[in-house]
């Protein structure tokens, strides 16, 4: 395929890429983003040529158009709307991160105040929805909990459904933000056995989830602020990531017009794996099975063994080749939580900054560009704030709903957009005839 400028005359992309197929010509129109790789567009390939694309994975692949985050992982660069995520990280909190990705700008004072009295207003759940939790064991995987109750968020908020009417969209779209952590927390006080405990309209986003989890009845709750700042900043780092595969599953599901308790519902679900958002529990399991520094050689050869079929929980990424700017918030926000209860000899944060450092020095790992991607700290940050192992990926669903109602939000706004619909290389029979089972062999 070679790509040429486009002759001066014809109309449309800078570029062109000509591919010579079965000795047919074909022009497809190459597309310059702001930032990043340019794309071929490959919409017309099979009407002009009778061929499909093959991209398992899409390593390859732009499923779409969008303005909100960008990835550039041979640099470590993750901008939200062109704001580094490290300097968010640092000088925004997660509400105002939500109005940013959300509506594209950081929210001026009065739009800032509007936005958390309008999410504020939302956090309490319909009372009936308490319900669905005693349907389910006290030990259920608290994803699983989450997977369910979400998705039935569609059958109280009818009228936040139609997905043609703005204002519907809008007001679906605050529910979500404003509900998740209503429901995780209350998944993780159905996990103790202990009451839920209502959201509180005079505490910002992130000190009311805290509440939620940790306040019981017959005490003042005080909090903590430095837990907070921990955890609003541990929001801030998972809120979006470009088409990664939870985010690429709302879109999906989105495309058919499902509604956006739906969509959300889908994401969770994939995020569960451990491949993708699973990782950080994975990875906390997989230091605490590693034990001490002197069994780390042992877990290193099993990663490189193909045949083990075990990988490092926490390392390697399919965008980042360098490593990812998240980890680096992550650790630092690691040390300063056990840094605060005091526990900087956690023995598996030891087990964590010795495999990191021998991984880092290690030819495997340099030869694949494996490095450790945000669920290598985070796990080890959040056991110490006093979440359990399992409630790690509900933690980071709460942050990534904003990302995915951004993008949901973005697809349904997109004239280009349509129902997604993969084809295939077909592998299978050609066609036979049906055989009768006494002729059957
Ligand atoms: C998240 O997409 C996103 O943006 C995700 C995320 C987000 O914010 O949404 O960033 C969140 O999901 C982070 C990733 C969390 N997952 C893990 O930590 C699980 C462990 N990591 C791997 O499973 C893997 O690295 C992936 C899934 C993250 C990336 O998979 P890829 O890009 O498909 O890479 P690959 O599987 O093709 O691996 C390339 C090579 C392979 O070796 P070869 O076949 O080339 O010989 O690297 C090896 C792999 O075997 N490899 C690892 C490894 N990860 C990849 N070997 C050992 N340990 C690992 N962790």
């Amino acid at each position: 395929m070679n790509v040429h400028d486009r002759p001066d005359d014809a109309p449309g992309p800078e570029t062109n890429a000509d591919l010579v197929l079965n000795d047919t010509k074909t022009q497809l129109p190459v597309r310059a983003g702001t930032l990043g790789p340019n794309v071929v567009d490959v919409s017309r390939l099979y009407r002009d040529t009778g061929c499909f694309t093959y991209d398992p994975g899409f390593t390859s692949t732009a499923n779409c158009v969008s303005r909100i985050t960008y990835i550039d992982g041979d640099h470590g660069t993750l901008l939200y709307r062109g704001y580094p995520i490290d300097q968010l990280a640092d000088h925004s909190n997660f509400l105002e991160v939500c109005h940013l990705l959300l509506y594209g700008d950081l929210p001026t004072k009065d739009a800032a105040n509007t936005f958390r009295h309008t999410i504020t207003r939302h956090t309490m759940l319909h009372e009936q929805m308490t319900r669905f939790f005693t349907g389910f064991r006290r030990d259920a995987h608290p994803m699983a909990i989450m997977v369910g109750v979400v998705g039935a968020l569609s059958a109280f908020y009818h009228d936040s459904t139609d997905i043609s009417d703005p204002e519907q969209r809008a007001v679906a779209s605050h529910r979500m933000i404003a509900k998740m952590p209503t429901i995780a927390a209350m998944t993780y006080k159905y996990s103790l056995g202990q009451p839920f405990i209502y959201p509180r309209n005079d505490f910002d986003y992130t000190a009311n989830f805290l509440q939620m989890c940790f306040a019981i009845p017959c005490e003042p709750y005080l909090g903590n602020p430095v837990m907070t700042k921990a955890l609003d900043r541990i929001f801030i780092l998972h809120a979006d990531h470009e088409q990664n595969a939870s985010t690429s599953t709302v879109r999906l599901a989105g495309s058919s017009g499902a509604n956006p308790f739906a969509c959300v519902a889908a994401g969770i679900a994939c995020l569960w794996g451990p491949a993708h958002g699973g990782a950080n529990e994975a990875a906390l399991n997989m230091l605490a099975e590693i034990g001490s520094v002197d069994r780390i050689p042992e877990f290193i050869a099993k990663a490189k063994d193909k045949n083990s079929g075990f990988r490092l929980m926490g390392f390697g990424h399919r965008v980042y080749k360098n490593y990812d700017p998240r980890a680096k918030v992550m650790q630092q926000t690691c040390h300063e939580v056990l840094d605060t209860i005091g526990t900087r000899n956690e023995p598996l944060l030891e087990v964590a900054m010795e495999l990191e450092r021998i991984a880092l020095q290690d030819e495997y790992f340099i030869e694949k560009k494996l490095y450790p991607n945000i669920d290598f700290y985070s796990g080890i940050t959040l056991r110490a704030m006093g979440f359990p192992v399992s409630m790690f990926t509900v933690l980071f669903a709460v942050a990534r709903t904003v990302g995915w109602i951004a993008q949901w939000k973005e697809m349904i706004e997109d004239p280009e957009q349509r129902i997604g619909r993969p084809r295939q290389l077909y592998m299978g029979a050609t066609e036979r005839q049906f055989v009768p089972m006494d002729e059957r062999v």
